[in-house]
């Protein structure tokens, strides 16, 4: 378990990037952040890795709070899939993979074997070890990049728009391979997307987030789809699913959400408006 505690980040420019945020991401589940650009998701997700440290509040890891680990040790045990796969150019794929299992003490012949095993395991052809980046799709460099986010067999993984770079067809495929994965791996996942379809796809636990961090609405996808926590979150999820937007309409028994069609979508708490 992943837990948040009253986490605030202010950058030196003056940025309040995270704003008061506290969070618990349950073990071997995916959890996804999903908000717009600058809302504060890789902010938030490089605190459990300590590549950012928070000005207040702090990460706990089942009831240890990271700071007490040195951030060397913690990251050899949180996998971290950046956006863009993130792949140095100069290491052919199977030496980007071989470079986790090597910090982590392998031998160079183990930790190629591993390399070559992890390729499988994300559907890569085996004759494409020895090839580098630059000669391989965008979905194959997202695939390398998920394979070197597994290569330390780590119980958590950290993924930061894995697929945001890939069209359609392969976004989808990658997706699928992602939960048949998480089927066998059964990891802790945080997940980072803009995309609501991938968020309510992919997310055991979908938490909203607009600027600062700021909590819309946490829940699972069918309890976010059933009841949105405001408008806001309504157009939001009505827009970005292609459906046409849902509207409020106020009813003796309180606001609910209608479709175009005058259907009842779900229902607002009034308390929350
Ligand atoms: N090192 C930094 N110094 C100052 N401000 C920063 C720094 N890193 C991030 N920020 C700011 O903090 C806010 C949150 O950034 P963050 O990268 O966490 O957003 P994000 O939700 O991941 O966005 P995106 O979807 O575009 O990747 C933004 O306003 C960003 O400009
Ligand atoms: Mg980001």
């Amino acid at each position: 378990m992943i837990e948040f505690r009253n986490v605030t980040k202010l950058f030196p420019d003056g940025t309040i990037a995270v704003d008061d945020f506290s969070l618990v991401a349950p073990s071997r589940k995916i959890t996804v952040l999903v908000g717009s650009s600058g809302s504060g998701k890789t902010t938030l997700l490089r605190m459990v890795n300590r590549m950012v440290e928070p000005t207040s509040g702090g990460v706990q890891i089942d009831g240890e709070d990271i700071v007490n680990e040195r951030p060397v040790l913690l990251r050899r045990r949180i996998g971290y899939v950046m956006q863009n796969a993130g792949l140095l150019p100069h290491l052919t794929v199977a030496d980007n993979i071989a470079a986790v299992p090597k910090l982590c003490g392998s031998s160079h012949r183990a930790a190629r074997t591993r390399a070559l095993e992890l390729m499988e395991t994300v559907g890569l052809d085996s004759h494409m070890a020895d090839r580098y980046p630059s000669q391989l799709s965008g979905g194959q460099q997202q695939r390398v990049g998920v394979a070197r986010g597994l290569a330390a067999d780590p119980n958590i993984l950290l993924m930061d728009e894995p697929f945001g770079a890939v069209d359609p067809i392969v976004r989808a495929e990658l997706q699928q391979e992602l939960i048949q994965l998480q089927r066998e791996l059964d990891k802790t996942v945080i997940f980072v997307t803009h995309d609501i379809d991938e968020a309510f796809l992919l997310g055991d636990q979908v938490v909203i987030l607009a600027t600062g961090a700021k909590k819309l609405q946490v829940g699972s996808p069918s309890e976010i789809i059933e009841n949105p926590a405001d408008d806001f979150v309504a157009a939001f999820i009505g827009v970005d699913r292609g459906r046409r937007a849902l509207r409020i309409k106020h009813t003796p028994n309180g606001p609910v959400l209608v479709d175009t069609e005058g259907r009842t979508q779900g229902t607002l708490v009034e308390d929350e408006r």
